[in-house]
């Protein structure tokens, strides 16, 4: 089949990992080849410090905060608040801000390298909710999701764009959490001209928009289409075309989603906590096989099930394989209901590509949806996957995320016929 003409499920179909698939093709990439992972626009632009104790700042800063740097042979790492498959950070996250105090009305880049904002753009009658949310004007917060795929098909190749709208929804989950944590209502957007967005961010075919996060007061009146181009800057130090990657989300663009009620969580964590946890959040790399109880693992799933605030939808449905929860036999279950009895520890790790983390854990749980938005599905299996490392670490539990699995294999395991998006780890 021509690339051009794939939508979501061949996508699906054509980047699935299998025992055979992933012998030929083991990913193996030199590490010295890495494109750069941080975007940073020239230097002439107006920039503005991130300042913590500003609390418009913190909200800003939080939603792409750098927050742990370490030494990995020889290398550094900045591991940030949103987790990323291979720490590629294919990410990026643009903010426009209008009538906000103190800060001029104008479209910023959040560069995250130097904790800044740079000013790519000034408002006047125009903005970007000619784009995401026509005849309305918004005084507060739009912040763009988009991602600069080569940082993750330089090394996953047709396999990335999965990973990318993963990403991209676990961004939208730091995002959330940093407006639940300075007390912003938000409402996400994936139905709405990417592709003319794009163009008009002067993005080319390096860098994609993938979704959108409203925050502030709603008006009746109309604005205008951005008035002039924005320049062409790299988000990677070289650049490799992917073909698959671009025909997968051009015409995954055009397929919208279902369509739901507004509505809003209600979280009550203690918000200290939440923050401290927010900032300590980290990928687990070694589970011990130790058990969790079954109150907590219902808390946390009851809590990763609370309403997305989004009109735009599309169901995920969660498969736990259960391995070692206090009061639960183990097997495999969709919500309370036993599939089948049995220990599947080294089932699961197998299907999970021989990881240990999938065998380790004491529970492992499968996202699956039928849906109709390809790009809508995969960024909201990211966001729960988001909010399934945040409750679990508030509750002192551990967790990774799983985006490498045989496809096929998974999905006969769930005795499922819709598509397996995602898998996370969570135990002790
Ligand atoms: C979409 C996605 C897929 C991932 N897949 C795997 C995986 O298959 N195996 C694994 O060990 N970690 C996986 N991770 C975890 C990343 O390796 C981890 O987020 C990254 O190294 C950054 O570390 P941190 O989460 O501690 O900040 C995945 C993360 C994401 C967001």
């Amino acid at each position: 089949m021509p690339h051009s003409k794939i939508s979501g499920k061949a996508y699906h179909d054509l980047s699935k990992h299998s025992y055979l698939s992933v012998q030929v093709n083991p990913n193996y990439v030199d590490a010295a080849t890495q494109p750069t992972s941080f975007k940073v626009y020239p230097r002439f632009y107006r920039r503005l410090q991130l300042n913590r104790n500003n609390p418009i700042h913190a909200f800003l800063w939080l939603t792409s905060a750098i927050t742990l740097e370490k030494i990995y042979k020889d290398s550094p790492y900045k591991l940030r608040v949103n987790p990323s498959a291979g720490a590629l950070y294919p990410t990026e996250v643009y903010v426009q801000m209008r009538g906000v105090e103190g800060i001029i009305d104008g479209i910023y880049h959040i560069e995250v390298e130097n904790n800044c904002l740079t000013l790519i753009y000034e408002l006047i009658d125009d903005g970007l909710e000619n784009y995401v949310i026509p005849n309305k004007c918004i005084n507060g917060f739009i912040f763009l999701v988009s991602c600069v795929y080569h940082r993750s098909s330089w090394k996953y190749q047709d396999r990335s764009f999965r990973y990318c709208l993963l990403d991209s929804g676990h961004h939208l989950g730091a995002i959330a959490a940093s407006a639940y944590l300075h007390e912003n209502n938000i409402q996400l957007r994936f139905d709405f001209d990417k592709l003319t967005l794009n163009a008009d961010l002067g993005f080319e075919n390096k860098e994609f928009i993938t979704s959108c996060v409203i925050s502030g007061e709603v008006q009746e009146k109309p604005v205008r289409r951005l008035r002039l181009p924005i320049p062409f800057v790299c988000g990677t130090d070289y650049f490799q075309v992917n073909q698959c990657v671009e025909d997968a989300y051009q015409t995954t663009s055009l397929q919208p989603s279902h369509q739901q009620k507004l509505e809003h969580p209600e979280f009550n964590f203690d918000r200290e906590r939440f923050l401290e946890n927010v900032w300590n959040r980290r990928s687990i790399r070694r589970f011990q096989k130790q058990s969790i109880s079954e109150n907590i693992y219902w808390q946390i799933l009851q809590a990763v099930r609370q309403p997305i605030p989004t009109e735009n939808f599309e169901e995920i449905e969660i498969y736990s394989v259960v391995h070692d929860i206090e009061g639960i036999s183990p097997g495999l279950y969709k919500n309370t209901h036993l599939i089948k009895a049995g220990n599947f520890r080294e089932k699961t790790g197998y299907l999970c590509i021989n990881q240990a983390i999938a065998r380790d854990c004491a529970v492992t749980l499968f996202f699956v949806s039928d849906y109709l938005s390809y790009q809508t599905a995969m960024q909201l299996a990211g966001f729960v996957g988001q909010r399934v490392y945040l409750f679990s670490n508030y509750w002192g539990i551990d967790c990774s995320a799983i985006g490498a699995f045989y496809d096929d294999e998974t999905q006969a395991f769930l005795e499922t016929n819709k598509d397996v998006l995602y898998a996370m780890a969570i135990g002790k």
